[in-house]
């Protein structure tokens, strides 16, 4: 759909917040707190951004968008060149995050603009009347965005951690997450080093996998979301028949679409699962940042942009 930028405001240091609406005016497709969309930018490039407005609005989809340090164009052009009154074309909201249904009581935990997707999803705690507490970590005052918002829905149940006040020490998470119970979630949003720390705390706790969720808003790590380093192998095509060979440089969507099979996609960093195909057999390793693991081991499905083939031969439901 085409959206149109009502509003751009300065949420904190390198954090835009970025109002889209229906030129129309009319309502935009519902989304789950916790959901994303795609934004297409100019250049051909694509970026994921969560929603940080209660899924109540209809009206609007609020996206906080911080300023990559490394910017390959897409949060350099949002912030250095977007205007207000510009169109941009945004893909239907997705939610690969989200509240679970199981949970009676949410534990989030948010690093920087990881708080996006949270703001959301707290909204909906209220809503729901569900109890819930946030642990938000920022390197410093200047860069905590939506204080506003976040004093409204509840400053009470909420610990703000800056890293230059704590002289560089980490967040106490064993203490912030207390004992695993059942009906007790944690979600955590934010850079893969404190994901990697919520995710060794919360299994210490004694908290089952399938009581922890995470979003991944950038893809990082030189394993997960790369393509370099692999073996050749062949992508066999189950439907027509036809053999792909997959160069040792190159990634499984590149070199379908250098054959002319073309699978629609949006980040090409394993991010977002558009690209996803079925395996027929073979075993594919998987190197995205979103199947649960549950699905890398079932080897029923795979991401093309990042994921290749353990096995020399890859059978796909092509
Ligand atoms: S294009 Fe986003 S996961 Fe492959």
């Amino acid at each position: 759909m085409e959206l149109i930028v009502s509003q751009i405001t300065h949420e904190a240091q390198d954090v835009l917040g970025l109002e889209l609406r229906a030129p129309s005016g009319e309502a935009l497709p519902p989304f789950a707190a916790g959901a994303h969309v795609d934004v297409h930018l100019p250049h051909g490039l694509c970026r994921q951004y969560s929603i940080a407005n209660p899924p109540e609005e209809r009206h609007r989809y609020v996206l906080g968008v911080g300023l990559a340090p490394d910017s390959r164009g897409g949060s350099a052009f949002i912030h250095h060149q977007l205007q207000v009154g510009q169109r941009l074309k945004v893909g239907a909201p997705r939610c690969l995050f989200g509240l679970s249904d199981a949970a009676h009581q949410h534990l989030f935990v948010a690093g920087g603009i990881g708080i996006t997707p949270i703001l959301s999803m707290m909204a909906a705690c209220q809503a729901r009347g569900q109890p819930w507490r946030l642990l938000y970590c920022v390197r410093s005052r200047a860069k905590a965005a939506y204080a506003w918002p976040l004093a409204q829905l509840g400053g009470r149940h909420i610990l703000l951690h800056v890293d230059e006040e704590a002289g560089g020490q980490p967040p106490d998470l064993s203490e912030f997450l207390g004992p695993a119970a059942p009906g007790v979630h944690v979600y955590c949003c934010g850079p893969s080093g404190l994901m990697s720390a919520v995710e060794a705390a919360a299994h210490q706790a004694g908290f089952a996998q399938a009581q922890v969720h995470f979003e991944r808003f950038t893809a990082q790590g030189p394993a997960a979301g790369s393509t370099q380093g692999g073996q050749a192998f062949t992508a066999v095509l189950h439907r027509s028949g036809l053999r792909v060979p997959v160069p040792h440089d190159v990634s499984l969507l590149d070199a379908l679409e250098q054959h002319g099979v073309l699978i629609p996609y949006a980040c090409r960093e394993g991010l977002c699962r558009s690209c996803e195909v079925g395996i027929v057999s073979g075993q594919a390793e998987h190197r995205d940042h979103v199947l649960s693991e549950h699905e890398r081991l079932a080897q029923r499905c795979m991401l093309p942009c990042v994921s290749r083939s353990l096995s020399p031969e890859l059978v796909l439901d092509l």
